[in-house]
């Protein structure tokens, strides 16, 4: 942000900003802001998140070389822990004040570190991460180039997909306590396997929302863990973290109050106890539909065919859309992979989206 002689500055969440023509935020002069994030998942792609940040570095580095007016000032930022490593879409819900503070000092990692250690050993109090919130106001509009993570363009020789909406997600952990026993002598009526009941859970969970939620509800077990852990003892506890997806926020509270009723009849049966500890969940989000048609006139004044899609992957775009008119730009991902190393998009593809966002801001900053 330096070398392209933007003004850079962090905020109490590890949120990073450069500005042009503005050192910070200021709800006398509304910003328009852009962005993603840049950190990502493990053994993850090169576009998810940092596309957006790059690309809107060289928006602006671009509209500073060549002197074009803009009667707003203009920033870029890199949100912190998007992934949600420690609570998803850590930076852009600060800035939003959309954290639950409460949560702070208890918020770790699926491996256990604390999020207050792991902002301590990076110079940050993460119970002052609160005081990055915005002033309301500050932010005129907020527009993010992103990959698609999906083959819906790509499918349909799209170059551009202007975002709608974007899904809500839900985290809980699902902890069966059974007991401990010798894997040998302990006879298998006998047994209260926690594993075998998170196992059982997990499969009948996937059955519920595929059946009883909408078209386009999904759920998925990415963690899983046993204790002691050990091939000569009967597992006493079997824990995952179960995340759905699902734009309408009621169907989704109806798919945790079923798969939580399932939990316990799974629990009753197999003599086991289960514990569901709610950890992360996003508010589903529709775009603004003045940046949406921004963004399509950016495209069509570029010659470039666009079409309207709903997100499936969480953006910081939901949050900022709590505070202010907020849209997306998608390109296409290559057989729409992402969440994976070789995720990728064409070169030309990623200029194309680079100049859409340009124009985009342009046009919001005028
Ligand atoms: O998981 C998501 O949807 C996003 O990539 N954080
Ligand atoms: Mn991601
Ligand atoms: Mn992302």
């Amino acid at each position: 942000m330096r070398a392209a002689r933007l003004e850079p500055w962090v905020d109490a969440a590890g949120n990073v900003f450069g500005g042009l023509g503005m050192r910070a935020f200021d709800t006398a002069r509304p910003a328009v802001l852009t962005g993603s994030h840049i950190d990502t998942v493990p053994e993850g792609g090169i576009l998810d998140g940092a596309l957006g940040v790059l690309a809107g570095l060289e928006a602006l580095a671009v509209l500073r070389e060549t002197q074009t007016p803009h009667g707003r000032p203009l920033a870029v930022a890199a949100w912190s822990d998007e992934e949600g490593r420690y609570d998803s879409l850590f930076g852009s819900r600060a800035f939003c004040g959309k954290l639950d503070v409460e949560r702070l000092s208890e918020m770790a990692a699926a491996d256990g570190e604390r999020l207050v250690d792991a902002m301590a050993r990076a110079g940050f109090d993460a119970l002052r991460a609160p005081e990055a919130q915005a002033a309301p106001g500050a932010v005129a509009a907020y527009v993010e180039l992103h990959i698609e993570q999906g083959p819906r363009l790509e499918e349909a020789g799209i170059p551009l997909g202007v975002v709608e909406a974007i899904v809500g997600v839900r985290c809980t952990r699902v902890m069966f306590i059974g007991q401990a026993d010798h894997a040998g002598t302990t006879p298998m009526e006998r047994r209260r396997d926690g594993f075998l009941a998170a196992a059982e859970f997990a499969l009948k969970a996937r059955d519920l929302v595929v059946k009883r939620g909408s078209a386009r509800s999904v759920t998925n077990f990415g963690v899983v863990s046993v204790h002691p852990g050990v091939s000569n003892i009967v597992p006493a506890r079997g824990e995952l973290v179960h995340e759905m997806r699902e734009p309408d926020p009621d169907v989704l509270d109806r798919l945790a109050r079923e798969c939580a009723v399932l939990a316990r009849r799974v629990a009753r049966r197999r003599q086991v106890r289960v514990e569901l500890q709610p950890m992360s969940a996003t508010t589903p989000a529709p775009c603004a539909p003045r940046v949406q048609a921004v963004i399509e006139a950016a495209a069509g004044g570029l010659g470039l065919a666009s079409q309207r899609l709903y997100s499936a992957a969480g953006h910081d775009a939901q949050n900022l859309a709590a505070i202010t008119e907020a849209g997306m730009i998608f390109i296409p991902s290559k057989g729409g992979r992402s969440h994976r190393v070789d995720e990728m998009s064409d070169w030309d593809a990623i200029e194309r989206g680079a100049n859409v966002l340009l124009q985009t801001l342009i046009a919001l900053a005028r």
